[in-house]
């Protein structure tokens, strides 16, 4: 399987703090079935610019895999990139995207009006010519109030991505009924260290096979091998929900 969404690269944001953690995170990992996986941390515009971010994530990732006595895993460099107007200040964001990919794993700032997150997308995508991957779409309590929303990013173009360490929060149901709605396109762990925010992928994995939804880890790992290869994702099509989720 495809993890779409980790933050495994050591010294670089809220991920872990060694590379010894960073190994312990790829063995755990490794156990449970993940064989590759797109290293996305932090971008945050008003924190730095794109030289410095970069720079600093392929040494994280240099000394990473120095460390790395013996690895089997395929790696691709991406970015999880908080959406703000001002990245659009750069005038190309290709170093933020997955490997030599048009995608881009990209995190939503909703406290803002959703028309200019709208926007921001558009701009992303006739602008800059990048496919958004919609990072963690259960976190945003706006998606649960006006889950349709999410059709209309599915028809800008996006992707979108669910994290499989939801099983275990709140965020249960609501992914089932996502992925039953054929909202969700990709996964990812979206882990950062082996305690609070550990890999959770078997555990998923087997959640998804008791209600039914086996089905979806085939697709998901479909999707991703085509995001991997640039290539177009072949999509189903979503199901509209007749009502809010939050009353
Ligand atoms: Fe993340």
């Amino acid at each position: 399987m495809i993890d779409f969404h980790a933050h495994i690269l050591p010294n670089i944001d809220d991920g872990p703090s060694s590379i010894e953690e960073s190994v312990q995170m790829l063995k755990s990992l490794k156990s449970q079935g993940i064989t590759d996986i797109v290293l996305t941390p932090h971008y945050y515009c008003l924190k730095e610019s794109i030289d410095i971010f970069v720079d600093q994530r392929d040494k994280s990732f240099e000394a990473l895999v120095e460390a790395l006595a013996d690895n089997d895993f395929s790696f691709t460099l991406g970015s999880e990139v908080l959406l703000h107007k001002n990245l659009f200040l750069n005038p190309d964001l290709d170093r933020l995207k997955i490997g030599n990919t048009n995608y881009m794993l990209v995190e939503l700032n909703l406290a803002g009006n959703i028309e200019q997150t709208l926007y921001n997308i558009e701009q992303l995508i006739y602008s800059y010519n990048i496919i958004p991957i919609i990072s963690h779409v259960e976190n945003y309590s706006y998606f649960k109030r006006v889950p349709n929303t999410i059709i209309d990013l599915i028809e800008l173009g996006c992707l979108i991505q669910i994290n499989t360490c939801s099983i275990n929060n709140l965020n249960r149901c609501f992914i089932q009924k996502l992925i039953k709605h054929n909202f969700v396109h990709l996964i990812g762990t979206d882990c950062h260290n082996c305690s609070t925010r550990k890999p959770v992928y078997r555990e998923f994995a087997q959640f998804l096979d008791k209600k039914g939804l086996g089905w979806f880890l085939n697709y998901a790992k479909e999707n991703g091998a085509n995001v991997l290869k640039n290539n177009r994702v072949r999509i189903k099509e979503p199901i509209p929900f007749k009502r809010s989720l939050i009353f």
